[in-house]
């Protein structure tokens, strides 16, 4: 299956903004036209660096419309989600390596009333979703090894990316399949091509000096449509 005929949701990251302007940062890109709020939180255990909590979701919440996507790059992750949703959160996505029952951490998340994720890291298989499909709302695919903004995209993710494109439509659910780590406007077409409809971008969005042509820059990166959506409603 190749892309699909929407345009991709962009979700900056905000662990490349300017940590002293959070607020005015986040309004930035909400007027550049980001979709999501992508929110980094790590603890320097699960990744080798530590970024801010539920305190900080929580300050940035009145400020802004936009879902917040919550990435938690913690372990344990279960003994924080429900700060995370009473801080605001609409999307807590997890490592399956952070805890030992995913299942019963996305039937947790969900309970809350949001939506959940599984986070892939680029030796992590697609297998391991394959059983908890149905209480998934987003894949993120992490093309970097998380922990910091600003590295090389991995495009030995690809395959998993097209891959789970299969999985996703062949399930017949409506999973968001989100890419994460080095998404800039020139790695974002293979990304699109690949079956990805949310791409998330730290350092190619708030590393930029005009963060509305940014944005765009990534979203009209999307590959050309094949014939087959570009035939007339009901073809
Ligand atoms: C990495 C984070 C990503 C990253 C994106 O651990 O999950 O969200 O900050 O930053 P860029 O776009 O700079 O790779
Ligand atoms: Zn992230």
């Amino acid at each position: 299956m190749l892309s699909r005929p929407t345009p991709p949701l962009i979700a900056p990251s905000l662990l490349a903004a300017d940590f002293a302007r959070l607020k005015e940062e986040v309004a930035a890109i909400e007027h550049a036209g980001a979709d999501w709020l992508h929110l980094d939180v790590m603890d320097g255990h699960f990744v080798p660096n530590i970024t801010f909590g539920p305190l900080v979701a929580k300050a940035l919440r009145p400020h802004t419309k936009m879902p917040m996507d919550v990435h938690l790059m913690i372990a344990p992750a279960d003994p924080y989600i429900t700060a995370f949703a009473e801080a605001g959160a609409d999307h807590i996505s997890v490592h399956p390596e952070s805890g030992p029952h995913l299942h019963r951490t996305l039937q947790h998340i969900r309970s809350l009333g949001k939506k959940a994720g599984v986070v892939l890291n680029p030796a992590t298989p697609i297998e391991t979703v394959v059983n908890v499909l149905d209480l998934t709302d987003l894949i993120m695919v992490m093309t970097v090894n998380p922990g910091f903004g600003g590295q090389a995209f991995l495009s030995s993710q690809l395959p998993k990316i097209a891959a789970l494109r299969r999985l996703i439509d062949e399930s017949g659910r409506d999973i968001v399949l989100q890419i994460d780590g080095g998404v800039t406007a020139k790695t974002a077409p293979a990304v699109l091509e690949a079956g990805a409809t949310c791409l998330i971008a730290g350092t190619a969005v708030f590393g930029a000096p005009d963060y509305a042509a940014a944005i765009a820059s990534i979203r009209d990166a999307a590959p050309a449509l094949p014939p087959a959506f570009s035939a007339s409603p009901g073809g």
